[in-house]
């Protein structure tokens, strides 16, 4: 298992009828654009998909322009970050996806919150992934936050002391301290807020359909439900003369 020190979050997407919250994924994508994309790509997720419904919602105009503001190819200032598209020197456009990024080794953040388990036990019964969920958020949040301040060099690579992180020491200096980005809308910018705000947004990126999905759940049980007690009466009414 992970190194622990994995806390439940209340995140507002949990639960039968969650949501995601929209302004919490704005501000999720104000820090991976603004710190995260600097190592991490996010390859899988089309840009066009921040103005779905139940996501970010950005005006189309403002998907435009998010996506044009990745220069691309920009030769010496850009080559090394975003290695998207190899050779097309243009500026992304909304059907484009979100840039690849291998230039530190760090790995593509698109399904990073279904990749990782934040919950365990007890015993490998899973049962707290029944109750909290599977914690990939809530992992990815331990991480960020998770940072001892320790670090040790060991073949010229520099690993920093990490308690959620499942060998205790990673290779990812600590991307967030608090106060890395201003948020818009005036919302707290302290360490396990942005923790918490880009968590929720990479959650979002892994799985954009799940509010449909929980209503589609819902609707197949409702619907089940009524078909059973209707069977059930049918049934009771046919075979009452052989009673
Ligand atoms: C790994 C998130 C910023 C470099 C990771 C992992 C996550 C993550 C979830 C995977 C940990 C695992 O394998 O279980 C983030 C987020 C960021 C961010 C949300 C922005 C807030 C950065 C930055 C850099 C970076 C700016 C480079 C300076 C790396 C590297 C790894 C990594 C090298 C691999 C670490 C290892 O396997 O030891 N990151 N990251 N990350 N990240 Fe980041």
């Amino acid at each position: 298992g992970s190194g622990g020190h994995i806390h439940d979050v209340d995140f507002s997407f949990e639960g039968p009828f969650g949501k995601y919250d929209q302004m919490q994924l704005q501000r999720g994508l104000q820090i991976f654009t603004e710190v995260c994309t600097a190592c991490h790509g996010m390859k899988f997720v089309p840009i066009r998909t921040l103005a779905d419904e139940g996501g970010p919602e950005l005006p189309e105009d403002q998907v435009r322009a998010y996506a044009a503001q990745y220069p691309v190819n920009d030769e010496a200032a850009n080559m090394h970050l975003f290695d998207y598209e190899e050779g097309a020197a243009r500026p992304l456009t909304e059907n484009d996806h979100f840039p690849a990024n291998a230039s530190q080794n760090a790995p593509d953040l698109s399904l990073m919150a279904k990749a990782r388990a934040g919950f365990h036990g007890p015993a490998g019964t899973g049962i707290n992934q029944f109750l909290k969920g599977i914690g990939g958020p809530e992992y990815i949040v331990a991480i960020l936050t998770g940072y001892t301040g320790e670090e040790k060099v060991e073949a010229g690579t520099t690993y920093y002391e990490n308690t959620a992180f499942s060998t205790g020491w990673i290779a990812m200096a600590p991307p967030l301290y608090g106060e890395d980005v201003e948020f818009a809308d005036g919302h707290s910018n302290e360490l396990h807020h942005e923790a918490e705000d880009v968590a929720a947004f990479l959650m979002w990126a892994a799985e954009p359909k799940m509010m449909a999905r929980k209503k589609a759940g819902f609707v197949a049980v409702t619907f089940l439900v009524i078909l059973t007690s209707l069977l059930f009466l049918t049934n009771k009414k046919l075979w009452a003369p052989h009673k």
